[in-house]
This record gives C-alpha cells, sequence and structure tokens, in this order.
C-alpha cells in the first residue's frame, strides 16, 4: 500500500505543533483508552474465536445456499465492502448467495426478498451490537417469522452478533438457543469489519479471512503515513475544502467507498466540524460531476483508491492493456483536477486481495482515528445519528 502526494501541491507538510500533537494523539491511541481494541488484531478476534467462526462458516457454508446478513451501519458496511471488492461481478453457480437486509426500511425491499427465498436454503446472520436498532430489527422479524412459518427448528438457522452481555438481542439468542458470536465491547460498529462482525459474513462468502488479516496485521506501524494522510485531509479542511470526493475506478469497489464514508463521516463529523464524504465511481461520473469537480464550487477534493493490477486484457484497437487504460485515465484527471485546483491524495494498493484490503482497512481505520483526534472531537461516538432515533421512537410510542 502507497501513499501518493503528488496532485495535492503543498498541502503534505506536518509542523513541529502537528507534530507534537501527533505524538500526544500516537500515545493515548497506544495506550488503548477508548473504544480502540481494534488496533491489534487478536483483540479484535482471538485466535479460538477465528478458528470457530471458520468452523462455523465451514459448516453453514455446507447447509445453506443464501445467507442474509441482517444489520446496518458498522455492522454490515464492513462485510459489504469486502465481500463486494473480492467476489466476481457475475456470480459463479457454486458461489454461496449473501444478501444484505435490514440496513433500510423499504417494504418492496423486504416483500421482494421474501418471495425470492421461498424455495431457498436461507441461513439468517443478524448483526447488531445495541441489539436494539430499528432496521434490523424490523427485518429480523418478519424474516424470522417466515422461518418459523418453514420450519419447526427454525432457531437452527438464525446465527446472532451482538453484544456479549447486553441488549434484547443477547437475550432472545439465549432464551432462543440461536448459535451466537460477540462484538467486541471496546469496539465501535464503523471499526468492527476485523472482528465477528465483518469476519463471518466474510468467510461465510468464501473469502480467506487469515489472508485479510494478515494485511491488516502487516500495518500495524502505520501510524507515520496514516498521521500523512489525517494531516492532509485536514490543512485541506482548514483552507474550505471540506468535500471529499472517494475516487474508485473498479466498480467493485463501490461499497468499500460506502464503507470508508460513513467510517470517516461518523468520526469526524462533529462539533460543526469535517469533511463530508461522497462516494464517487469512475470513469463512470467523469461523464457527470466530473464538470462540477473540474470547473464548480472550488471547495472538494479528492482522495483516489488506486488499484495497482487486475485483469489483463489488451485492446488491439488502442494497443494497450485495458487495466492500463484505465490507470492512464486516472492519472490524467488527476492532473486535470489539479489544474482546476481539485486536488487528489491517491491510495495505491497492490491489487484487489484480502491481503491489500486488510491493509487498506486497518491503514484508514487508523487514519480516520488519527484525523478525529486532530479535530479534537471523539472519534468514536456518533451522537448526531441518536437524535433522530429520538423523534422515531416518540412517534412509534404514541403508535402503541
Ligand atoms: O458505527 C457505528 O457505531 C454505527 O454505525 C452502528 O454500527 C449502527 O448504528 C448500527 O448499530 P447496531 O450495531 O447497534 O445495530
Amino acid at each position: 500500500m502507497k501513499l501518493n502526494t503528488d496532485f495535492v501541491r503543498g498541502y503534505s507538510y506536518i509542523t513541529s505543533d502537528e507534530e507534537k500533537k501527533l505524538e500526544r494523539i500516537q500515545k493515548s491511541i497506544e495506550e488503548k483508552s477508548s473504544m480502540l481494541d481494534w488496533i491489534d488484531i487478536d483483540t479484535c478476534v482471538s485466535k479460538e474465536e477465528k478458528q470457530e467462526i471458520k468452523k462455523v462458516a465451514k459448516q453453514l457454508r455446507e447447509k445453506y445456499q443464501v445467507f442474509i446478513v441482517i444489520g446496518i451501519g458498522g455492522s454490515y458496511l464492513g462485510s459489504k465492502a469486502v465481500i463486494e471488492s473480492l467476489s466476481p461481478y457475475f456470480p459463479k453457480e457454486e458461489q454461496r448467495e449473501i444478501i444484505f437486509a435490514g440496513y433500510q426500511l423499504s417494504s418492496s425491499y423486504l416483500k421482494e426478498l421474501l418471495q425470492y427465498i421461498e424455495d431457498k436454503e436461507v441461513c439468517l446472520l443478524v448483526i447488531s451490537k445495541s441489539g436494539s436498532t430499528l432496521e434490523p430489527a424490523v427485518s429480523f422479524d418478519v424474516l424470522k417469522n417466515h422461518l418459523k412459518a418453514k420450519y419447526s427448528n427454525y432457531q437452527e438457522r438464525i446465527v446472532v452478533i451482538t453484544d456479549r452481555d447486553r441488549g434484547i438481542l443477547r437475550r432472545e439468542a439465549q432464551e432462543e438457543g440461536y448459535l451466537s458470536f460477540e462484538v467486541p465491547k471496546n469496539i465501535g460498529g464503523r471499526y468492527s469489519v476485523l472482528s465477528a462482525v465483518g469476519l463471518l459474513p466474510i468467510a461465510l462468502s468464501g473469502i480467506d479471512i487469515d489472508k485479510l488479516l494478515k494485511g491488516a496485521s502487516s500495518m500495524r506501524d502505520c501510524f507515520k503515513e496514516a498521521k500523512m494522510f489525517a494531516t492532509i485531509r485536514d490543512h485541506l479542511e482548514y483552507v474550505g475544502k471540506n468535500i471529499e470526493m472517494i475516487t474508485v475506478y473498479e466498480e467493485k469497489l463501490t461499497s468499500f467507498a460506502m464503507w470508508y464514508q460513513q467510517l470517516f463521516a461518523e468520526t469526524q463529523g462533529k462539533n460543526h466540524k469535517g469533511i463530508l464524504p461522497v462516494v464517487n465511481l469512475n470513469t463512470t461520473n467523469l461523464h457527470s460531476v466530473g464538470q462540477y469537480l473540474q470547473d464548480g464550487t472550488r471547495n472538494v477534493f479528492e482522495t483516489v483508491i488506486k488499484v495497482k493490477k487486475s485483469d489483463e486484457l489488451f485492446l488491439d484497437k488502442y494497443k494497450i492493456d485495458m487495466h492500463e487504460l484505465n490507470s492512464l485515465v486516472q492519472e490524467q484527471v488527476a492532473k486535470a483536477h489539479l489544474k482546476g485546483d481539485t486536488l487528489s491524495i491517491v491510495i495505491e494498493i497492490d491489487e484487489l486481495s484480502p491481503f491489500c484490503l486488510g491493509q487498506l482497512i486497518y491503514f484508514l481505520e487508523m487514519s480516520a482515528a488519527i484525523g478525529g483526534y486532530l479535530l479534537d472531537v471523539d472519534p468514536f461516538d456518533q451522537p448526531g445519528v441518536e437524535e433522530y432515533k429520538k423523534l422515531v421512537n416518540e412517534k412509534l410510542e404514541e403508535n402503541k
């Protein structure tokens, strides 16, 4: 993994005052003072739990065709990001199907899903740290009733990942005897992809979780690069560039960009501060928002996720390999945008593999946390998300 700052002009520096602050930040991160267990892989997932995840995934893959992962925010974005980035565009027959639910409140989606699974062997994987989030609770209820009506032993088809001791979902898992895993206490949703929360769905899809974790571990000492990325973003925000296009040139990375968006938006968007991250798929969007990026209001920058190697496909007509062409366009766009004062930070990974994604995930988690501390906000809470929930709950109470 490489951070390329060629397209950010004079913003990639660290002043001595910033350096002092960053030293304090590093110290407090290393002390794991709060919600920081994700910084070491063995506190994300123990060796025993990892073995159990692999064993359970293997058993479930033998029994079921379709897995429905029910969760929202940090409880589903990470696994969706990894699974979609590493799966073929067009599914192969032997592949298990992973469907996500409970991340919105569309009645059509749920009704059509019920029809779709009617004659399929289905297993539900319900993920919620609190156990009480509305969207997954609604989907779980509907899908569980569907299983209940079909099977007397429906409990065998439900796996729960939630807090070890607290919450309604933990209670239900104990009463009903569902198979269950834990969301680690000191890891928040958006930092949980390398715990059971992300690892079980990823393993169910057939992806090698050992390689993913190995990639993440290899970045344990990435503070130096992560602090540079976080500081550049901080400088850009300071000069009014407070919209970040998370630009990908490979459609498979769109869900990864959505995970990134949540990670940074919920970590840093507080106290009227923070950059707004926006998912941007290229070259598709060069023919839509590209105009704005080149020539619109100058409050935007880009973070490009570049994949160095991909499938070879030589284009006889253009005398160039297609992936090289994609990279060539990416580089020329960065140059053109730079001329228009839209700067780009480029994060380059070698290839779309479990190892490289593990590296990227760890690097981004570390950068997001550092960026939160640089802004003097708590990187691990999300008080703004609670506000609408309160209003919805008040209305729902009126219905009872
Ligand atoms: O990052 C976070 O903490 C949030 O996005 C949560 O993951 C999200 O709100 C879902 O919460 P829960 O897992 O409690 O259902």
